[in-house]
C-alpha cells in the first residue's frame, strides 16, 4: 500500500502536497491510482520541528542554522521549525528572517512579564519573532516534574500571545508494558489542552512521543505510532468534535532519524516529526526533512 509518493497522477480538485501525501496511501499499480478523496478535506500541512534542547553555544547554533537556511530554502511542502536554546533565539532569529525556517521556544512561562526569576515571558519570545512553543516535553515532565495542569496553563498563555504551542505528550516503558498506554496518552491530552478553547486546540500541535523512545535509538514502528496518533485524534474528537480533531498536526516524536522518517510521515495521522538527536546536525535533519516531501 505504502508506495510511490511522487507518481501519482494529477486531481484537479486539490494541489500541491495534498495529493502527494494523498497518493503515497494508494499503491503504484494505476489500478488503484485514483483519487478517492478520503484526505482531501484535511488541512494538515507537515510540520518537521528539531528540538535542540540543552545543546549549542549561540555561535553553535549560527553555524547550524545557517547551514540549514541554504540547505532548506527551496522546501515548501513542510513547515520547517528550528528550536534552540533561549541563548541562541535572538541571533537565530535574526538569520531566519525572511527564510521559509519558523523559530520556536523550548518552554515558556504561564504568566506575562513580573517577578519570576528565571522564567521567559510570552512578550520576550514575540519580539524576536518566535512563532511555536514545545510545552510539556516529556523532560520537562520527568525532571522538572510539570504536570499536566501546569502545561495547559502554559499552552493558554502561549495562545493568549499569538504563540503556537507543540503540546507532548507520551507513555513510558512501563506504562506501554503495563498496557495502559491509550489511559496514559488520553489523560495528558484532555490535562493538558484542559481550557482551551476549540479554535485554539485546532492550531495546537500535538506530539506523541513515546518516553521509551526518547533519545534510545528505539524508534515505535510505523504501525505502532499510527495506532496512538488515530486514539489522539479520537481523543480531540471526543473534545472538540471531528472538524477541529481533523485538522490538528500530531507529530511523532522519539529517535527520528532520516532513515525511519518516511515510513513514519507516510502514516495517515502523523503529520510531522519532532527532533532531537538528529536536528543537531545539519546532514541529519535535512535528510528528515527531504525524506518527508
Ligand atoms: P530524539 O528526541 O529525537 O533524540 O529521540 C526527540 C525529542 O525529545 O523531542
Amino acid at each position: 500500500m505504502m508506495a510511490d509518493r511522487t507518481s501519482g497522477i494529477n486531481c484537479r480538485s486539490c494541489a500541491g502536497l495534498e495529493d502527494r501525501r494523498f497518493f503515497a496511501l494508494y499503491g503504484s499499480s494505476s489500478a488503484i491510482r485514483v483519487p478517492v478523496h478520503i484526505r482531501m478535506d484535511k488541512e494538515r500541512k507537515l510540520i518537521v520541528a528539531g528540538n535542540w534542547k540543552s545543546n549549542k553555544t549561540n555561535s553553535e547554533a549560527v553555524a547550524l542554522v545557517s547551514d540549514l537556511i541554504r540547505e532548506l530554502a527551496a522546501v515548501k511542502e513542510v513547515d520547517v521549525v528550528v528550536c534552540p536554546a533561549f541563548t541562541a533565539l535572538s541571533d537565530v532569529s535574526k538569520l531566519v528572517l525572511g527564510s521559509n525556517i519558523r523559530l520556536g521556544a523550548q518552554n515558556l512561562s504561564d504568566s506575562g512579564y513580573g517577578a519570576f526569576t528565571g522564567e521567559i515571558a510570552p512578550g520576550m519570545l514575540r519580539e524576536l519573532s518566535v512563532r511555536y512553543v514545545i510545552l510539556g516535553h516529556s523532560e520537562r515532565r520527568q525532571f522538572q516534574k510539570e504536570p499536566d495542569a501546569l502545561v495547559a496553563k502554559k499552552a493558554a498563555n502561549a495562545h493568549a500571545n499569538n504563540l503556537i504551542p507543540i503540546v507532548c505528550v507520551g507513555e513510558t516503558l512501563a506504562e506501554r508494558e503495563a498496557g495502559i498506554t491509550e489511559k496514559v496518552v488520553e489523560e495528558q491530552v484532555r490535562g493538558s489542552l484542559a481550557g482551551l478553547t476549540a479554535e485554539q486546540v485546532e492550531s495546537t500541535v500535538l506530539a506523541y512521543e513515546p518516553v521509551w523512545a526518547i533519545g534510545t535509538g528505539k524508534t515505535a514502528t510505523s504501525a505502532q505510532a499510527q495506532e496512538v496518533h488515530a486514539f489522539i485524534r479520537q481523543v480531540l474528537t471526543s473534545l472538540h468534535g471531528e472538524a477541529v480533531a481533523r485538522r490538528v498536526r500530531i507529530q511523532y516524536g522519539g529517535s527520528v532519524k532520516g532513515s525511519n522518517a518516511r515510513e513514519l510521515l507516510q502514516q495517515p495521522d502523523i503529520d510531522g516529526a519532532l527532533v532531537g538527536g538528529a536536528s543537531l546536525e545539519s546532514k541529519g535533519f535535512v535528510e528528515i526533512i527531504k525524506n518527508a516531501i
